[in-house]
C-alpha cells in the first residue's frame, strides 16, 4: 500500500529525531565521563522552559498509564509514589483519581518545572535521587509507578534500580512498570534501552509476585514494543 507523503509530519519526525540525537549526545558525554546520572539535570536545564526539546516531554499523563488504571482502577485513597517524574503528567493523574501523591526526580529543574506547571498541585514534588532515597519511605507506598525510568540508567544499574523501586512498595502494596522491551537476542541498541523480560523478573527477587506481564506494540507512531508490568507485595 502506498503512504501519501504529508510535509508537515515528516517536519515533526525531523525535529524529534534532532532532539533525540542532542539529548543522546547530551547523555553520553556524562555516560563517558563516568556519571550516568548527570545528564537528566543537564537536560532539563538546558532546555528551560522549551520543553520540546525533552524526548519524553509529551506534556501529558502516559496513554499506557491510563489504560491500565482505566482496567485496574486502583484508585480513590491511599499512598502513591511516581518515580522519575520528569515533568508531572503521571504524578497528576495519581492524584486527579484520588491518591495521594509524592512524586519524586533527580533533577531540581524538573521538579521546578513540575511545580510551576502545576501552581495548585496537590502532589509533594520531591528531588531525590532514587539510589539514595529518604528512609521513611522504606515500605510506604500502597502504589508506585514506575514508566521509563529504567529504561534510561544504563544495564549496569538497572538491578539495584530495581531494588530501590521494590523497597518503596508496603506490604499489600501493587507496583506498576512501564517500559521499552526487547528480546535477550536484540542489540541493547541506544538509550532509551529497552529491557529484557528477565531483568523486569528481577522485581520478584525482592519480595513482590507479578501479579500480569503484557508485552505488546503501543499506539506511538512509529509503534514501540512495551513491557507493562504489575507486582503486588504479600502482607
Ligand atoms: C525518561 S524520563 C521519564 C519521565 C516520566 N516518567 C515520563 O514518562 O515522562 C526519566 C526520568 O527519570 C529521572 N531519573 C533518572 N535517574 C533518576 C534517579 N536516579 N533518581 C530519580 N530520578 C531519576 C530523570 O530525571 C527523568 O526525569
Amino acid at each position: 500500500m502506498s503512504s501519501t507523503f504529508e510535509p508537515e509530519r515528516w517536519a515533526e519526525d525531523m525535529m524529534r529525531e534532532t532532539y533525540r540525537a542532542t539529548t543522546r549526545e547530551i547523555a553520553h558525554r556524562h555516560l563517558d565521563a563516568g556519571d550516568p546520572l548527570g545528564w537528566f539535570e543537564a537536560l532539563y536545564a538546558q532546555a528551560g522552559d522549551d520543553t520540546s526539546i525533552i524526548p519524553w516531554a509529551d506534556l501529558k499523563p502516559n496513554p499506557n498509564l491510563l489504560d491500565w488504571l482505566n482496567q485496574n482502577g486502583p484508585g480513590g485513597s491511599g499512598l502513591a509514589l511516581k518515580v522519575g517524574s520528569g515533568l508531572g503528567d503521571d504524578a497528576e493523574e495519581l492524584a486527579r483519581r484520588g491518591f495521594e501523591t509524592t512524586a519524586f526526580d533527580i533533577s531540581e529543574s524538573a521538579i521546578a518545572l513540575s511545580r510551576s506547571r502545576f501552581p495548585d498541585s496537590v502532589v509533594s514534588y520531591v528531588v531525590a535521587d532514587l539510589f539514595v532515597a529518604p528512609i521513611e519511605w522504606k515500605a510506604r507506598f500502597g502504589f508506585v509507578l514506575e514508566s521509563y525510568t529504567l529504561q534510561v540508567l544504563p544495564p549496569s544499574l538497572r538491578a539495584k534500580a530495581v531494588r530501590c523501586i521494590a523497597s518503596f512498595v508496603a506490604p499489600t502494596g501493587t507496583l506498576l512498570v512501564i517500559a521499552r522491551g526487547r528480546e535477550p537476542s536484540d542489540p541493547e541498541g541506544n538509550m532509551p534501552w529497552p529491557l529484557t523480560r528477565e531483568e523486569m523478573s528481577f522485581f520478584e527477587a525482592h519480595g513482590l509476585k507479578e501479579v500480569s506481564f503484557e508485552d505488546f506494540m503501543d499506539s506511538e507512531n512509529p509503534s514501540v514494543r512495551r513491557f507493562r508490568a504489575t507486582y503486588y507485595r504479600k502482607p
